[in-house]
């Protein structure tokens, strides 16, 4: 979405607004002993008291109404009777169409007290995501997200997954400019006013490549190593990002 008038910012908003409550409210009721299919209930509710319609429902007939992806998985992961417990690696992503606005947004986060290095991957894969969005701008490369989440993934010693993409999003859940955030120097497209976009690595601790499960939507890292995602949506502004799912 190109969003320019006060109704696109303020639908973006709202959509972003309606994303980062039923995330909340999941994370509010995530600990060992619930399933996954228990949280996903928790954020349909939620999306539905606010007249929001699940994104991955809506546009990929995905089983669930949020993705939850638990350990080696990355992303797209199915909720189900899956018991959690602690000490578990989980994201929660969570994206949805709110009167014709989408917005997406997701994070990793250990239950419990985890082990340090569960914690280090969840840290610093945030601030990655945090350093990006304050190089964001009108006019700038779109690389300078890439260059600053890659500067946190080469000091912390994490790969980038290079086939989870970020994206545009707004008027549909995957839009252009379709990227992957890490130091791409052959990057010729530029950040422009009122692009609505996603950021959102994944890093690993040993695989640039996720592969997909035999139940043909979850994406995983091999089982063992780590793997953890953080996701914004925001809009180019002449002065910095407006982050709508804050
Ligand atoms: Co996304
Ligand atoms: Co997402």
């Amino acid at each position: 979405m190109n969003a320019k008038t006060r109704e696109q910012v303020s639908g973006m908003q709202t959509a972003g607004q309606a994303v980062r409550r039923a995330f909340d409210a999941m994370v509010a009721q995530t600990r060992p002993g619930v399933t996954t299919a228990e949280l996903d209930a928790v954020g349909a509710r939620v999306l539905a008291e606010q007249g929001a319609v699940s994104a991955p429902q809506m546009y990929y007939n995905f089983p669930g109404a949020t993705c939850i992806s638990v350990n080696h998985e990355a992303a797209h992961g199915i909720p189900g009777e899956r018991v959690l417990r602690d000490g578990d690696m989980i994201n929660i992503d969570v994206s949805a169409n709110v009167h014709g606005f989408v917005a997406d947004m997701g994070q990793s986060f250990v239950i419990g007290q985890g082990a340090p290095e569960q914690q280090r991957i969840c840290a610093s894969v945030r601030e990655a995501v945090h350093n990006a969005i304050r190089k964001v701008r009108s006019g700038r490369s779109l690389n300078v997200i890439g260059r600053a989440v890659q500067a946190v993934a080469d000091r912390e010693g994490y790969q980038i997954v290079r086939n989870l993409g970020s994206h545009g999003v707004g008027d549909s859940i995957h839009e252009e400019p379709s990227y992957t955030p890490y130091d791409n120097p052959d990057e010729q497209r530029k950040l422009k006013r009122g692009m609505v976009l996603t950021i959102e690595p994944f890093f690993s601790t040993g695989t640039e490549w996720v592969e997909e499960e035999d139940d043909g939507w979850t994406l995983s890292v091999p089982p063992g190593q780590l793997v953890a995602q953080y996701e914004h949506t925001l809009i180019v502004t002449d002065r910095g990002a407006l982050v709508v799912t804050q």
